[in-house]
């Protein structure tokens, strides 16, 4: 751990990022618990101030991109379980396929038999409108023939973005 710590302390790029590592030579800083980096391979979603993490090649990279993969991930595993009783991406199974649905017209999915509600939705699916749509469906197009709602905010943001990840 503390090779790791010097690791980071060293590359200059992170060195505004943690109290204590601007002065390696004051060892207290060092072996205060406190300040140690973040585990490279957390899957938590860190506040932006920890916007940096290294990997195990020690390469520092934007936890952007890592994050964004831990959220698919948590995407497909909530789709799997939440919405794949009814839905598949390739196939219209209860409901319609979903492969591609980011960017496409409600309603649209050749082959799929929709509810006069949701033939009536004038809208394309984005980040905001299936957020608004996974919230409560009824409320969008009463009288639709999805009675499923996801209430957990942050499964809706990763099942949006997993749904993103296969609609490109
Ligand atoms: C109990 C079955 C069921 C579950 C569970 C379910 N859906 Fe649906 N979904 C449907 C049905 C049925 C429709 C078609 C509704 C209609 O025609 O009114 C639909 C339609 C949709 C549409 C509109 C698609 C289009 O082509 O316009 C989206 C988007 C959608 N569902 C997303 C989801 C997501 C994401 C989940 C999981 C978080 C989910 N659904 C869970 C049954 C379900």
């Amino acid at each position: 751990m503390t090779r790791a710590l010097l690791r980071f302390c060293v590359l200059p790029s992170a060195l505004w990022l943690l109290a204590g590592c601007g002065a390696p030579q004051t060892a207290p800083a060092l072996t205060e618990p406190a300040s140690e980096p973040p585990p490279a391979a957390s899957t938590e979603i860190n506040p932006p101030s920890m916007a940096i993490h290294i990997s195990d090649q020690g390469e520092v990279s934007e936890a952007g991109t890592h994050e964004a993969g831990a959220l698919i991930e948590r995407g497909e595993r909530v789709y799997q379980r939440q919405c794949g009783a009814c839905h598949s991406l390739d196939q219209n199974r209860v409901g319609p396929m979903h492969r591609g649905v980011i960017g496409r017209a409600a309603g649209t999915v050749p082959g799929y038999r929709y509810s006069r509600a949701l033939q009536g939705l004038d809208l394309v699916w984005t980040d905001e409108t299936l957020d608004a749509w996974l919230q409560n469906p009824s409320q969008m197009a009463r009288g639709t023939a999805m009675g499923f709602r996801l209430q957990d905010a942050a499964d809706r943001a990763a099942v949006i973005a997993y749904l993103e990840s296969v609609s490109e």
